[in-house]
């Protein structure tokens, strides 16, 4: 939450700082701001997007070779031009942006005001802000040390960087819990809160940890140290991700480009992974752990919103396939309620950006117990990857779309990967059975090719159920999760009211609904539990709901029972996940647009959650 980018080098800042918030704006986008350092700090910022600020400053004298900008999902108070960042200090010497919550603030906020300080914002920033002068002014030391000894006294998450009108080629950042990538190129340095504004300049990047400070000085080597004081290393890494990924490539939205990248996205997340000509699966990344994991007790996967949903499908493949027992829990959730866990149960945590703030601390609690916690992250270098003792990498590519889409197919081959990996080694699935599932692992980008393919149809669906205002979303056994994700990937976007259910549940509440204006999306695949399926339906035609089905290439008898059909590929049951969330990705993208919705950025919705 919230885009941070800064830069100091020999070439105009203000060019780079605008391109890396538009690049940045899926992390937050409620306020946008922008601080330019040239014999003094001048700041710029307004309500809401990027394209507003540019607007906001058109004329203005925009010269400097160092800068910072930030874009804003606002936490403490409201999205409004006061609120939103850079916050100067008191004297105007100072200047910062911030993305993460200063739990203290208040109190911090009342000592400062009792000291003189005036506070022009209701925001937790501000105090940081006035906090640094107070003590560079009282303690005559560098601004850098200043900073130092406030995030000592700050009790929360941050990611900031903090300019001074003294120093004109220093910029300091620092993170704690808030994801922060220092770039270096030649002669010039880039920050930001992730790679995609800086890998059009450079690919050596450096991952702050937490609690360090950076000092970045122009003309002079990087230097970082702790918020204790101590001296540390910079591990520079080369990072490989090209500046397509990062682009719309032709596409209208994001979303669309990454919903039909599937089929390249997919065969990613099993590459060198998924032998076929071996007839095995490999997870390098979690290789040294494979004892620990086929000893489990259980499995614990933890995870929010679509990843939660990948984490259920994984439930029910680790189980079928493995025989561990597997549960599933929200972070937010699973790290305050006093959960029963053992050095004998092993974790997986899911997470596309890896920078979850409530997946991290469900991390923390479960290392704190013993457990062995493992990742299945998309973002590189990320937290998550960083916070736990070994992962895989979903490697599905950027995600800048703010509604998951390939990240969710992409964690669910991963979940089947390890499903497969465990059978195979514990020897509770039959040789045969592993070998056709194998194979169709991985003829699931064709399948899912074909399903691209009839996008036009599902757009025509889109345009009959554009005004609904609810829908229903069924599904049962493999597809309960699919239901799940379906009715979230529309109300996320479109904002229609949408629910997903286990199909039986229907008539323990949900079938109340049903009348001739609710449209009811049945994922009624052959595979599975198809009978009870066709028998739920029957109870929603009774009702008059409008029914939309996704049904098994072929399958006559569905289709003479529902008002619209989608047809996917027949596989194999436990893989059925793969291909049905593609034309309900489709569909909620199709309704969304219709709707006039930014389905890129929805309202109050940022990519990286990294507040609790
Ligand atoms: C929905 C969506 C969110 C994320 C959730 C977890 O489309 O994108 O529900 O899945 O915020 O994010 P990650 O996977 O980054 O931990």
């Amino acid at each position: 939450m919230c885009g941070i980018v800064a830069y100091v080098g020999p070439k105009p800042a203000y060019p780079i700082l605008i391109k890396g918030l538009h690049r940045l704006e899926y992390r937050g986008y409620d306020s946008a701001g922008l601080c330019l350092l040239n014999g003094e700090l001048k700041v710029w910022k307004c309500k809401g997007k990027v394209s507003e600020l540019e607007k906001y400053i058109e004329g203005e004298n925009l010269e400097g070779t160092i800068g910072m900008a930030h874009t804003r999902w606002a936490t403490h108070g409201e999205p409004n031009q006061i609120n939103a960042h850079p916050h100067y200090s008191q004297s105007k010497h100072l200047s910062i942006i911030h993305n993460g919550i200063i739990e203290n603030y208040l109190v911090l906020r009342k000592e400062l005001q009792q000291r003189g300080y005036t506070f022009t914002s209701d925001t937790d920033t501000e105090v940081l802000i006035h906090l640094i002068e107070d003590i560079q002014q009282n303690e005559h030391v560098a601004v850098e040390e200043a900073v130092r000894i406030a995030l000592t006294q700050v009790i929360g998450a941050y990611a900031i960087v903090v300019l001074s009108q003294d120093h004109p080629d220093k910029i300091i950042a620092a993170r704690k819990g808030s994801p922060m990538v220092i770039g270096i190129g030649v002669d010039e340095f880039f920050v930001a809160s992730d790679a995609t504004p800086i890998i059009e300049y450079t690919n050596n990047v450096v991952f702050m940890n937490d609690e360090e400070i950076a000092i970045i000085e122009r003309h002079q080597e990087l230097k970082m140290r702790t918020i204790r004081n101590q001296e540390r290393t910079p591990y520079i890494q080369r990072l490989e991700m090209s500046l397509t990924a990062i682009e719309k490539s032709g596409f209208p939205h994001f979303m669309l480009k990454e919903i039909f990248e599937q089929p390249h996205s997919i065969e990613d997340s099993m590459r060198g992974r998924l032998h076929l000509d071996q007839d095995t699966v490999t997870l390098g990344g979690i290789r040294d752990y494979l004892p620990k994991i086929l000893n489990a007790e259980r499995i614990i996967i933890t995870a929010c919103g679509t990843s939660w949903h990948a984490g259920l499908v994984g439930e029910y493949i680790i189980e079928d396939l493995a025989r561990i027992p597997v549960e599933v829990e929200y972070s937010s959730e699973f790290r305050y309620r006093n959960p029963v866990i053992s050095e004998k149960d092993v974790i997986i945590a899911i997470s596309q950006s890896g920078e979850t703030a409530d997946t991290l601390a469900a991390i923390e609690l479960a290392k704190s117990k013993g457990a062995t916690v493992l990742g299945i992250c998309n973002v590189v270098g990320s937290s998550i990857a960083r916070a736990t003792h070994a992962g895989v990498y979903t490697h599905a590519g950027p995600e800048i779309g703010v509604a998951s889409t390939k990240a969710f197919t992409a964690q669910v081959v991963v979940l089947t990967l390890i499903g497969l990996l465990l059978a195979e080694k514990k020897g509770t699935v039959p040789e045969s059975h592993l070998h056709k599932l194998r194979l169709e692992l991985g003829l699931i980008p064709s399948k899912v090719e074909k399903i691209l393919e009839r996008a036009n149809k599902i757009k025509d669906i889109a345009t009959i159920y554009k005004d609904r205002t609810n829908a229903l979303y069924l599904g049962r056994g493999y597809n309960f999760p699919v239901a799940l994700e379906g009715a979230l990937k529309l109300k996320e976007i479109s904002y229609i009211h949408a629910e997903g259910y286990p199909a039986a549940e229907m008539k323990h509440g949900p079938i109340a609904l049903i009348d001739k204006y609710m449209p009811v999306v049945f994922i009624a695949h052959k595979r599975g539990i198809y009978e009870k399926v066709i028998t739920n339906i029957e109870e929603v035609r009774a009702r008059k709901g409008n029914i939309i089905a996704i049904i098994t290439e072929g399958d006559e008898s569905v289709k003479k029972l529902a008002d619209h059909y989608i047809e996917i590929p027949d596989t194999e049951e436990m893989l059925i996940p793969l291909l049905a969330t593609i034309p309900l990705q489709l569909l909620s993208y199709y309704v969304a647009v219709m709707r006039g919705c930014n389905v890129d950025q929805p309202r109050n919705l940022a990519k990286s959650v990294t507040v609790e």
